[in-house]
């Protein structure tokens, strides 16, 4: 067959057709959720629209807003041991033990006051998934989930020339809060700082949070993944820090949790002068781990460290 003139041949032509529709695919639809790389999506929505679903329970997240904690944390078991290690390759992983366990959601997401683990080992959690009572057997009762209304995120900077200028370092963190996390700004209830110590303080109570609002759980448990460099938000680029232009390196840091009822630990040591449990998750530049940490919270505003407990038994337990 003679060919018409001008005409490319067949491979390029097909590779030309190819290129063009995958092209408009991609402008037309790029099925993906900005919001949550840890979904499947598809054109499969009402109206053909693209929906996704979280790995791990299947649930339909909205790919505008933040995924829960509880969601994530369920699609992360989901991935298979050795997918785990690819994107953390480090002698340390068994130090990779930031509360990991497999939780239960409720039907918004939210985590189910009690856990259990498959050998029937249950537990009571807050709000952010960090369990503050002893572990039970499946008689254990748990009548509500405790709600985590503070959150202190205590973090060291690499050393730089200069401090940083703190009102332009408050700026950013701010910014960052609200637009990369969605944290409504008055939540975000102060940056101290103090070089190299930089500390965010969340404050959420119940009942200043209305529908719609980003829960400082999420806010700060995407922060935390940012933080380890394993982002959750899709597409290329992690965390990028500047506070006018120069960057913000964060070596160290450590999360404190406070709820609003003190927890329930049948510890020795745990006295009518504590009123509150901070979980610590401190974030190594290359592992996480748990740390227990009672603390006893002082008129001053200050955490003081009574005990830390637990820590070589969160070490190589699996299941927090
Ligand atoms: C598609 O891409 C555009 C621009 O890259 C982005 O703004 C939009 O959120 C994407 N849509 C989805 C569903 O990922
Ligand atoms: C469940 O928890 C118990 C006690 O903490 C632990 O020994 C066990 O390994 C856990 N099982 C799983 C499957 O996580
Ligand atoms: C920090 O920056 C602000 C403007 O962003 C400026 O007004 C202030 O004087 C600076 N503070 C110091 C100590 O340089
Ligand atoms: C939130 O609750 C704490 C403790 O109950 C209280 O001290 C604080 O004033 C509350 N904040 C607001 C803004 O309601």
């Amino acid at each position: 067959m003679a060919r018409g003139p001008g005409l490319a041949p067949p491979p390029l032509l097909a590779l030309l057709v190819l290129a063009a529709v995958s092209g408009y695919a991609v402008a037309q639809y790029n099925c993906t959720c900005p919001t949550n790389k840890m979904t499947v999506c598809s054109q499969d929505g009402p109206g053909g629209r693209c929906q996704c679903r979280a790995l791990g329970s299947g649930v339909v997240v909205d790919c505008s807003k933040l995924t829960s904690k509880c969601l994530l944390l369920k699609a992360r078991m989901s991935i298979p041991k050795s997918g785990r290690r690819l994107v953390r390759p480090n002698e340390h992983a068994i130090l990779d033990n930031d509360g990991l366990y497999d939780p239960e959601c409720d039907h918004e997401g939210r985590f189910k006051a009690r856990q259990c683990n498959q050998t029937s080992v249950c537990w009571c959690v807050n709000s952010v998934g960090v369990r503050r009572t002893d572990k039970g057997d499946q008689s254990l009762r748990c009548d509500e989930v405790v709600r985590t209304h503070h959150i202190l995120i205590d973090m060291r900077h690499r050393a730089t020339d200069r401090a940083f200028n703190h009102s332009d370092l408050d700026t950013e963190l701010r910014r960052l809060f609200r637009e990369r996390y969605q944290l409504h700004p008055r939540f975000l209830t102060a940056v101290h700082y103090e070089e190299p110590t930089i500390q965010i303080e969340l404050w959420q109570n119940a009942s200043q949070k209305v529908p719609g609002d980003v829960d400082i759980a999420d806010a700060a448990y995407y922060f935390e993944r940012d933080i380890k460099g394993e982002s959750l938000f899709a597409g290329p680029g992690g965390l990028d820090m500047q506070v006018r232009g120069e960057p913000l390196h964060v070596e160290q840091t450590l999360i404190y949790y406070l709820d609003e009822k003190p927890p329930q630990f049948s510890m020795k040591r745990l006295t009518a002068g504590l009123i509150a449990v901070i979980v610590v998750v401190v974030v190594a530049l290359v592992a996480g781990l748990v740390v227990l940490v009672i603390t006893n919270r002082r008129k001053s505003g200050k955490y003081k460290k009574v005990e830390i407990k637990e820590l070589g038994e969160l070490r190589n337990e699996p299941s927090l």
